[in-house]
């Protein structure tokens, strides 16, 4: 599996941000957002482009865009604070969304939403979730997308553990991984340290 850190001191100083416990909410989801730009930018470098005509004020010229625009996933709820930006970078993108939470104590994913297109075959898709700890909630989402015929993967992450990379890795899924960073492992607890804490409750409060 490729996995592609993001390493920017643009990117790692909104990571600190978002890491610094005295960050609040509305400073975490700026900090967030700021760092799904450089994320993005990085995931679709060497994406396939095609040639669009145009005319400049003064010739007509070839110019380029997106052969085909990923399929936006955000994985609710920590991904909703992705998703706008990274709508923002490539506003052609259709957008699905898939819900799960993992459960408190056995951090095991409870899937509750699911609002995808029935067909993904020949589709980039980009999965949007801040946090890849044990991998039990991006490895349900890969599910549902290769379920829909999905071959192009892209996992769009601010911290990873090695577990949930390594869960990955095994799945054998046809996934990447975009990432600012991969962090020490996980605690007793299965939260990543050092980590950021909870990132669906360091925006949007506790649930
Ligand atoms: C967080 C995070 C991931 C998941 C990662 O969501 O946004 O979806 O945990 O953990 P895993 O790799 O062990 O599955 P959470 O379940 O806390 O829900 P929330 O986004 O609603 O806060
Ligand atoms: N989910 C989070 O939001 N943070 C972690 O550290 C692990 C899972």
């Amino acid at each position: 599996m490729q996995v592609q850190i993001v390493d920017h001191p643009l990117a790692a100083a909104r990571l600190t941000t978002m890491r610094d416990k005295t960050t609040d909410n509305a400073r975490f989801r700026a900090a967030l957002s700021d760092l799904t730009q450089m994320l993005i930018y990085e995931a679709l470098a060497g994406a396939p482009t095609e040639s669009v005509p145009i005319e400049t004020p003064l010739i007509a010229f070839a110019g380029t865009r997106l052969a085909t625009p990923p399929l936006l996933v955000p994985v609710l709820r920590a991904g909703l604070g992705m998703v706008e930006q990274a709508h923002a970078m490539v506003p052609e993108s259709h957008v699905g969304f898939v819900g799960v939470a993992r459960d408190e104590a056995t951090a095991q994913p409870v899937p509750y939403l699911e609002s995808l297109p029935d067909d993904l075959a020949g589709l980039p898709v980009f999965v949007l979730d801040p946090m890849l700890a044990t991998g039990g909630s991006m490895l349900h989402t890969i599910d549902l997308l290769v379920s829909r015929h999905a071959t192009d993967i892209t996992a769009v992450c601010v911290v990873a553990a090695p577990e949930g990379v390594a869960a990955l890795e095994t799945s054998g899924h046809p996934v990447r991984l975009v990432v600012a960073a991969v962090d020490d492992g996980l605690d007793d607890t299965s939260y990543i340290v050092p980590g950021l804490g909870d990132a669906g409750d360091r925006q949007f409060g506790p649930r």
